[in-house]
């Protein structure tokens, strides 16, 4: 599994040799990226947000990548960071600007840093005038950029508040951002209308508050002239940012099982797991009664409701145990463990891999065929 995975995991890179990935949170409009060197599989994140901490780490999970660190470009003030949930779930580094002064970095940012993952490395500019503390972070080839909050898609960051200073951010965009190669992709720490990605021969001619033929007056001018509304979730945002996302209050960790959320967004357990509890659950085959009773064989008391009756016959299901879910890969199995979740069954998940998996894994089956 690992080895072909490994191949995978290239490919997925494109044959190259850095995996990025861009997520979206449609919430609060913020883009968390994902890089990671594919030989070494050294990975960093970038400004991950809290509420989208169980997608983001199923993912580093899924691709096998080691975080080095989670990075924030600077103090969000409109949605609360991730790194201090991937720093427990990882044990990586919290990075940020030394000179926001959080708690909880571990560590402190200042212009020049490298911040090396496998083979790659980001570069740190420090590009202050939306905060104090705002950080571009340059790949070392200067192919890609990711600006935060300082330069956006056609705009820019607000300097109306949290240290703002439009001169500052004029010189910090012309003299750190623009200066890198034309070609240089810019992939920003919001958007709010699906602009995913610029890059800065675009971003001199089309930006509207700075670009063309604008000049630091412009600018300026166009910076101090918004009248902006306070951002709503200031108040909530900053002070749990400026802790590194650390919640006041203790994580609650009460799950019935050591369920993993995929990637895909389903809860599953591994045969493992299962194995261990299975007195504890009510397994629930999925499959027909020709596969059930089969010569692929089932499991010891396992009930069977085949996916197309499950609506139907919903009443079957005991109501006293968890429920695990199955079927011979696990993809039948994982549109039931949907449809259950949906109609309000609480401790629900998939038998990751299936039978197959459960088989390969040597867990014991009844009915198999002779060999
Ligand atoms: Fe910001």
């Amino acid at each position: 599994m690992a080895a072909s995975f490994t191949l995978s995991l290239a490919a997925a890179a494109g044959g190259g040799a850095l995996l990025f990935r861009q997520l979206f949170d449609a919430d609060t409009g913020t883009f968390t990226y994902l890089l990671a060197d594919v030989p070494s599989r050294w990975g960093v994140v970038i400004d991950p947000v809290f509420d989208q901490h169980p997608r983001d780490l199923s993912l580093v999970r899924e691709l096998g990548i080691a975080l080095v660190a989670s990075i924030d470009t600077h103090a969000h003030a409109d949605h609360v960071t991730g790194s201090w949930l991937m720093h427990r779930a990882t044990g990586c580094a919290i990075g940020l600007a030394a000179a926001a002064d959080a708690e909880n970095v571990t560590l402190p940012l200042v212009h020049g840093d490298r911040l090396h993952f496998g083979e790659r490395w980001l570069e740190v500019r420090s590009t202050p005038g939306h905060t104090n503390g705002c950080l571009t972070y340059v790949l070392d080839d200067h192919s890609i950029a990711f600006t935060g909050d300082a330069l956006l898609v056609r705009s820019c960051g607000r300097c109306d508040f949290q240290q703002g200073n439009a001169q500052t951010l004029w010189a910090s965009i012309t003299g750190q951002i623009l200066t890198l190669p034309d070609s240089c992709l810019l992939y920003p720490g919001h958007d709010y209308a699906g602009r995913t990605v610029s890059s800065v021969v675009e971003e001199k001619a089309f930006n509207v508050r700075l670009g063309g033929a604008a000049t630091e007056r412009d600018f300026v001018g166009h910076m101090t002239h918004m009248s902006l509304p306070h951002p709503g979730r200031i108040a909530i945002a900053l002070p749990g940012n400026l802790r590194s996302g650390k919640p006041l209050q203790p994580v609650s960790t009460d799950e019935w099982a050591p369920v993993v959320h995929s990637y895909a967004g389903l809860p599953e357990l591994p045969p493992a797991w299962v194995s261990d509890h299975r007195h504890q659950l009510t397994l629930v085959d999925v499959r027909s009664s020709e596969e059930f009773h089969g010569p692929d064989g089932h499991l010891q008391g396992s009930l069977l409701i085949p996916l197309p009756e499950l609506a139907a016959r919903r009443a079957e299901i005991p109501g006293d145990r968890p429920l695990v879910l199955l079927c011979h890969s696990g993809s039948r199995s994982a549109l039931a463990t949907q449809q259950l979740l949906k109609a309000g069954h609480q401790r629900v998940a998939n038998l990751h891999g299936g039978l197959h998996r459960w088989e390969a894994e040597g867990y014991p089956l009844d009915g198999l065929a002779a060999p």
